[in-house]
């Protein structure tokens, strides 16, 4: 039964989608019409990948979280799905916030989320009951259980809050149900609660999987937990963080805990904390297992901070990153496009050993939706250059530019020009392995992005891009003499 509130969002997207699609970008996922943020239930459902997300139909802003629905059979090309859930009960009548799907054995998708009712103390503050919940279906329609919610304050641990008590990630492993959540502690910072469950409706805690005690920003959201090439990995969110030097940058950040788990404590001894993307858009990060065994990861590629900044004319706001394909080397964890990207490839245009000292541009390397690898090594054996740019969307007016300096070995994005709306900051610094000058990066634009991986993926850095189409200028520049190699291909994408 589909309730009053989910068929008017249907109905709405129904008449709206047609004016949005042309707006969109070329592969990278939209809600179509109205607000998204963080990706929810991405996870393989009957041979497909299903994503879901946070999202107001409605308006280019937040309101009462719906979940939003796509699929696909190969991460580039996706189909709009109708709006899979509303805020249309008691438990979650102020918002279906982010959770997470499996399929389960007999073949329904089971989906978890949070429940979210506001409710005005008696100091007038409005405060927030979070608690989760599940819904069942079968990749289009969905039914909110009976139990629901089927963990709430009565399962947290001691001094848990019932206030930030969100973002369930399930999974299910030799027949159990695993679930990870986003927790406030009597520390005001965040943890990591994990819960288990024979039938996903009764649950139990059963450890603090890892906790932030103020080290790592405040709050935790939007945990992932996954095994990957013989280490443990923790994905989260945390909010109001500070800068550590260039590792992490304030507000809602994003972090990798790479560890060993404990299996008697379940408990993820940490080894490594880093930044999983070091661009300025980046959020609440989700993964799924591919028939082949990948593990590939979806974010927001937005920022909290920056939500209001937006392009009056679009229908959408908000998209999804690149699908990235995850390993780990060299100790780090790596991520690159998923390989289902080089389908797309059209025309390629090539160059080898450039030598660039000053201003260049070369002919054919242009566009706003390509696939680019730029290889830059030292031009002259006795003088290391000072530094290499990359500018891109450039036209007379605008331009954004990667820089990279060898002598500190670090690589910035300043998208001050881009066309950006309003005053805030727009440049991203980060270290990088410039040994000897050399360095490979990758660089995806679709309409209004950029995301760049360098060397192989050991960093990777995500910026929407709200420069006018038109301008697709790719410009090469540099002090001292610089060697480069470029190969690139326009993408070719019909949604
Ligand atoms: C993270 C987040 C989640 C919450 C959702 C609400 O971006 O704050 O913690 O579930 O957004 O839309």
């Amino acid at each position: 039964m589909i309730s009053e509130t989910l068929r008017q969002a249907r109905e709405f997207e129904e008449k709206y989608l047609p004016y949005a699609l042309p707006e969109q970008p070329k592969f990278h996922v939209t809600g179509g019409v109205g607000w998204i943020n963080d990706p929810n239930g991405f996870a393989p459902y009957k041979n497909e990948y299903h994503l879901f997300f946070q999202y107001y139909p409605y308006d280019t802003k937040w309101g009462p979280m719906h979940w939003g629905h796509v699929k696909t059979k190969d991460f580039i090309r996706w189909e709009h799905l109708p709006c899979a859930m509303a805020p249309d009960q008691e438990y979650d009548r102020d918002g279906c916030f982010s959770g997470s799907a499996v399929e389960l054995p007999d073949g329904r998708h089971l989906l978890m989320y949070t429940g979210v009712r506001s409710v005005r103390s008696e100091d007038g503050k409005l405060e927030d009951f979070q608690r989760q919940c599940i819904a069942i279906g079968d990749g289009i329609d969905y039914e909110k259980i009976e139990a629901n919610p089927v963990i709430d304050a009565s399962l947290l641990p001691e001094g848990g809050s019932e206030h930030d008590f969100r973002d369930p990630k399930i999974w299910m492993e030799d027949g159990i149900f695993y679930a990870v959540i986003g927790n406030r502690t009597p520390d005001d910072s965040g943890a990591i609660l994990l819960y288990k469950s024979e039938d996903a409706v009764k649950w139990e805690f059963v450890s603090f999987l890892s906790s932030c005690h103020n080290q790592y920003g405040k709050m935790w959201e939007c945990p992932d937990f996954f095994e990957l090439d013989g280490k443990h990995v923790l994905l989260t969110s945390p909010q109001d963080m500070t800068a550590i030097g260039l590792e992490f940058h304030p507000g809602n950040a994003n972090i990798y805990i790479l560890g060993s788990f404990d299996k008697r404590a379940r408990h993820l001894k940490r080894q490594l904390v880093k930044a999983i993307d070091y661009g300025m858009d980046f959020y609440a990060p989700q993964t799924l297992l591919t028939e082949d065994n990948r593990r590939v990861m979806i974010a927001w590629m937005q920022n909290w901070e920056t939500a209001t900044c937006k392009l009056k004319e679009l229908h959408f706001f908000g998209q999804m990153t690149l699908p990235r394909e995850l390993s780990i080397r060299k100790g780090l964890l790596c991520q690159n496009p998923v390989r289902e990207l080089e389908a797309y490839r059209g025309v390629r245009i090539d160059y080898q050993n450039v030598l660039i000292n000053g201003e260049a541009s070369l002919r054919g390397i242009s566009g706003r939706c390509l696939d680019m690898t730029v290889t830059i090594r030292p031009g002259n054996e006795n003088s290391l250059y000072k530094w290499f740019r990359l500018y891109v969307a450039q036209d007379g007016e605008h331009y954004t530019f990667i820089r990279i300096r060898p002598d500190t070995g670090t690589v910035k994005v300043d998208r001050t020009h881009s066309g950006f709306p309003h005053d805030i900051v727009n440049v991203r610094e980060f270290p990088a392995n410039l040994t000897d000058g050399i360095l490979k990066m990758r660089i995806i634009l679709d309409t209004y992005s950029m995301e760049i991986f360098i060397n192989d993926g050991e960093q990777a850095a995500s910026f929407v891009l709200y420069t006018p189409i038109e301008a697709s200028a790719i410009k090469f520049s540099s002090d001292g003499s610089v060697l480069v190699d470029v190969e690139k291909y326009e993408l070719v994408v019909e949604q």
